[in-house]
């Protein structure tokens, strides 16, 4: 039997292809050293409390979960300094990401993104039949606020700002955002995503929950995937107005968060050593391995996240299939302004040193130049 036709913007969607599991790879390949930095993991793995609080949560799993995450809500909501109705929980930010869509954009409204950011904010709207303004970065690969704000138009209903941006790790000022919002804000909703924040030291990095708390029409969006080592198990969170939550809360699916997440998230959030650990960490790890990069002349930008976007000469799939090969899984970026460039995530010191011997191997030293 002939299906139902499915609709035209759903065909046209291209389905999201992550980074291959270290399983996979060592399958294909018959070793079991692989090193994977194509996912922007912490390396250190989760918080070992999260890992007790799991262990703890597992004799009730014949029950479900808390449908709106209440324990969990609540201790964030203590934590940042907002009511309980401003938050709410996803399975990853990538949900919420999703839901905002789903909740704002009607067909033809419009979204509007760095053409160089986060792959699933494309996937987002292009889910809901909305139509995608993507004006490019800047010549650093930042956002360019200035044309973000010149593409709000009367049908935009969004804008997603990576803050800082996946793929690149740039990421924008207070000064820039301030004048940004006040350009916007009175006609689009600001979805403002963090996923990376807790790794940023640098001073001039805003914080949007203090937009949030503001009463301007900004959506934070933060996750338990980067830094607190949890991305297996799908949970991130958002806060914004009672309002802006509400109309969320209407397309989220009942249980879209595990107990088990939840419970771990609690955990996590508790455990501000490893937090601090990992965050110290990486900015060791991350200066260590721009500094190899610049030594070896290697074309990056400059990163302050926990992962760096390497500008290659020569086709970057095949570079990718070459890292792969001797173990090492990088995440190849491509389209607009992206071409042969890799993501690199920054592991620990011996998977860096991995990295470096096999850049080593498949990049020729450019000498005296
Ligand atoms: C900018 C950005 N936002 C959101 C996410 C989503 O993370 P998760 O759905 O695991 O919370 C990612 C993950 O790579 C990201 O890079």
């Amino acid at each position: 039997m002939r299906g139902p036709e499915v609709p035209e913007y759903i065909r046209r969607l291209a389905v999201y292809v992550p980074g291959k599991p270290i399983e996979e790879v060592e399958r294909e390949l018959g070793v079991s050293d692989i090193v994977k930095l194509a996912s922007n993991e912490n390396p250190l793995g989760p918080s070992p409390k999260a890992i007790a609080a799991i262990k703890e949560a597992l004799p009730n799993l014949h029950r479900y979960p808390d449908g709106s995450g209440f324990a969990l809500r609540k201790v964030l909501a203590a934590r940042l300094g907002v009511d309980i109705d401003q938050v709410i929980l996803g399975s990853g930010s990538v949900e919420i990401i999703e839901m905002l869509a789903r909740a704002f954009i009607a067909d033809g409204d419009e979204a509007v993104y760095s053409q160089q950011s986060f792959v699933s904010y494309q996937l987002a709207v292009n889910q809901v039949n909305g139509r995608a303004i993507t004006p490019p970065a800047t010549a650093g690969r930042a956002h360019d606020l200035s044309a973000l704000a010149r593409a709000v138009s009367d049908r935009t209903k969004l804008v997603y700002l990576a803050n800082p941006c996946n793929p690149t790790g740039t990421h924008f000022t207070r000064r820039e955002l301030d004048r940004f919002l006040a350009e916007v804000n009175d006609r689009a909703l600001v979805v403002v995503d963090q996923a990376y924040h807790e790794y940023v030291e640098r001073p001039d990095y805003p914080d949007a929950l203090d937009d949030v708390k503001a009463g301007r029409n900004v959506v934070v969006l933060r996750t338990f995937s980067k830094i607190y080592g949890l991305a297996g198990l799908r949970i991130g969170y958002g806060v914004s107005s009672p309002d802006v939550v509400g109309t969320i809360n209407r397309v989220r699916s009942p249980f879209n968060t595990s107990s088990l997440a939840q419970a771990a998230g609690m955990a996590a959030l508790e455990d501000v050593e490893w937090v601090r650990t990992s965050r110290e960490h990486n900015a060791r790890e991350l200066a260590y391995l721009q500094e190899e990069l610049s030594r070896r002349k290697v074309v990056f930008t400059p990163s302050v996240a926990n992962f760096v976007l390497v500008e290659f000469e020569t086709d970057v799939k095949e570079l990718f299939v070459e890292f792969q090969k001797r173990g090492v899984i990088i995440r190849p970026v491509g389209g607009p302004g992206l071409v042969n460039c890799a993501r690199v995530s920054v592991g620990t010191r011996s998977e860096n040193k991995r990295f470096l011997a096999a850049l080593d191997l498949l990049v020729p030293a450019k000498v005296g130049t």
